[in-house]
């Protein structure tokens, strides 16, 4: 097999990549190690920022986002036993986020994808990519048993963070930025009404908790644990206890309780590799970078890569040259540490950390105080949460 570009994943990043491409003429596949089902089913991020919103609907992929979506202009941060507004509309000039989970987001893209003729091979094993350095870069993989191989022109690395792309990068070319958060995350989906129509990030003295949502009937909530917890000692109850306790308020908030469909644990880790290509192949998404979830910002991140990938590719078959790509990895990275930097920043000030002492928390909560009542600081919230402008 041929192909202008080798796409490997067919996450956020692998499928709009796809159709990016395919928008401009330029021919490629898409290999997922994964069944159909299961990358429509799993349960993962729920936030797109402004820009990613404007760009599902431009390609035509917006329609069911529109109706079933939640467009968001403001989030609650509380603390102290109150709760604090950040409005973004009036902040950012009228910008909001939608609450549109991930996987839904997956299916309108194979959707169109399918409809359009464009391949995906699902159950893809044996990923392997070689000569990266060359002008021929080959793909190798199997497919119910038969060995295949796609000679490309450029592949495309969206295979997240555990894919074989990154790792197929010669040793010495890449360099690792990394940090590891002491907790991680234990996530439910809930058939709950959301008992706050905008989302809620709490900090509180046992931990921090998220409240957001899939719909007007589903809840989707989180509660900070240790990295490894062992989701055994959590039972349904003790669960919606502890959420309890972390968004109760001075005016006598509650929970809405129902039953809990989706549970899991989710660690918490910044990573970034540089550069984010090497010879032919380009990473893009949580294949170069990972971001805590707590600015909700991986799949953003993963996104406004694959524009700039897009746009190079685009740029070297329109007129032959390679300035974008060969400036791909530093445009992308810009943006890229600015959205670390952000997700960081709103990990530490919103968390508790078992490290820190009593000037640190007093401190933590003087942030919390300034970031909610003064203008500035609640713009650097506001327009980093809605998404910076693309490059
Ligand atoms: P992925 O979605 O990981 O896709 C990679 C694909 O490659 C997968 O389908 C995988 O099966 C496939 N693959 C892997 N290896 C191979 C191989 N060898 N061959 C072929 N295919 C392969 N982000 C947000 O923006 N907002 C949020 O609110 C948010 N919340 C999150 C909550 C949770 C609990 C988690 C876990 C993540 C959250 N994220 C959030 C992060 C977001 O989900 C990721 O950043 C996003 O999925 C990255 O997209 P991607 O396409 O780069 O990678
Ligand atoms: C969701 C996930 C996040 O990481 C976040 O910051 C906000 C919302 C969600 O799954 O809805």
């Amino acid at each position: 097999m041929k192909a202008q570009v080798g796409i490997i994943g067919a996450g956020p990043a692998g499928l709009l990549l796809a159709h990016l491409l395919q928008r401009a003429g330029i021919e490629c596949v898409v290999l997922e190690a994964q069944t159909r089902q299961y990358i429509e089913e799993r349960v993962r991020a729920g936030v797109l920022e402004q820009g990613t919103v404007d760009l599902l609907n431009e390609l035509g992929l917006g329609e069911r986002m529109m109706r079933q979506g939640l467009m968001h202009y403001g989030v609650e941060l509380r603390f102290g036993g109150r709760g604090h507004r950040i409005d973004f509309a009036d902040l950012t000039g009228g910008k909001g986020v939608m609450i549109y989970a991930q996987h839904e987001v997956i299916k309108d893209l194979v959707a169109a994808r399918v409809n359009a003729g464009g391949q995906i091979v699902f159950e893809a094993r044996k990923v392997g990519v070689e000569r990266l350095a060359s002008e021929k870069p080959l793909i190798r993989f199997e497919r119910d048993g038969a060995a295949k191989e796609i000679e490309c022109d450029f592949i495309a690395g969206c295979d997240g963070f555990h894919g074989i792309c990154r790792e197929a990068i010669p040793a010495g070319v890449l360099t690792t930025y990394e940090r590891n958060y002491p907790f991680g995350w234990l996530g439910i989906l809930a058939e709950a009404p959301p008992a706050s129509h905008e989302l809620i990030y709490a900090n509180h003295e046992r931990g921090f908790a998220l409240m957001s949502m899939r719909s007007p009937k589903i809840s989707r909530l989180y509660l900070q644990c240790k990295p490894e917890e062992d989701l055994d000692g959590w039972p349904d109850e003790r669960i919606w206890d502890e959420l309890q306790l972390r968004f109760a308020a001075l005016d006598g908030f509650s929970l809405t309780r129902g039953p809990v469909i989706q549970k899991g644990v989710t660690g918490m880790r910044s990573f970034v590799v540089e550069p984010m290509q090497h010879g032919r192949m380009f990473l893009a998404g949580d294949s170069a970078h990972i971001v805590p979830p707590t600015g909700a910002k991986g799949l953003n991140l993963a996104v406004a890569d694959v524009r700039v990938l897009a746009a190079g590719l685009q740029e070297f078959y329109g007129s032959g040259k390679r300035e974008m790509l060969e400036r791909y990895s530093e445009i992308c990275l810009r943006r890229v540490w600015k959205v670390q930097r952000f997700s960081w920043w709103m990990t530490s000030l919103l968390h508790r950390f078992e490290s820190d002492g009593e000037f640190d928390r007093r401190r933590q909560m003087a942030e919390l105080d300034y970031v909610t009542s003064s203008r500035a600081g609640m713009t650097t919230l506001a327009e980093n949460y809605v998404g910076l402008p693309m490059e």
